[in-house]
């Protein structure tokens, strides 16, 4: 772990996690919301996020996986982490979002190939309100033209760890957001 250095400390985090709470709890004024946590590493963003908005929430999960995607696919091909631009949804939501005010949660904004098919796949339940949080935005990176309604912290483009996020499913219980150097580019 002595390569890790942190990006983003956990005060820093939990400074703006708030913020966005605020921002949310005022946006919904009083009306239910229901929450959308991409697997795995929107977790632990969804779990603090809830627990700084005033307004009724429930939550929900969603997973996919990107074919050729990064340490998940081939660890050992450190670098290689790209997307090749096939996103599979691998869990669906467990109730319909019909009529519902939906907010996705996901940890990075990055080519944008992720969050342009699962906005495609939740507007298809057509919610009454549908918005987006993100905690991280590598807006250098992006491929497709997709934004988010609430940004956490727009970074630079290196890989992070921490905070949820993982490298071939480690690092996700560290509290600060961290750059593994070797990963990155
Ligand atoms: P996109 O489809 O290219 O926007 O990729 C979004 C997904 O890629 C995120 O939800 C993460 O799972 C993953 N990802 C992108 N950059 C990083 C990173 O720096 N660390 C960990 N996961 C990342």
């Amino acid at each position: 772990m002595d390569e890790l250095r942190i990006l983003l400390s956990r005060e820093q985090i939990a400074q703006r996690v708030a913020e966005m709470g605020r921002q949310i709890t005022t946006d919904c004024a009083g009306e239910p919301v229901i929450f959308v946590g991409v697997l795995k590493g929107a977790a632990v963003f969804l779990s603090d996020l809830v627990r700084q908005v005033r307004v009724d929430a429930t939550f929900d999960f969603i997973a996919v996986s990107s074919y050729g995607n990064r340490a998940r696919a081939n660890q050992e091909l450190a670098g290689s982490w790209e997307s090749s631009g096939e996103v599979r949804l691998t869990k669906d939501v467990e109730q319909s979002l019909r009529g519902k005010n939906v907010i996705l949660v996901e940890d990075i904004l990055d080519t944008g190939l992720t969050l342009t098919f699962l906005k495609r796949l939740l507007l298809g339940h057509e919610p009454k309100s549908f918005r987006v949080a993100v905690l991280l935005d590598k807006a250098s990176r992006r491929k497709l033209a997709v934004a988010a309604d609430y940004v956490g912290f727009v970074i630079p483009d290196e890989f992070v760890v921490g905070y949820g996020l993982d490298y071939a499913e480690k690092f996700r219980n560290i509290p600060d957001i961290c750059v593994l150097p070797d990963v990155s580019g």
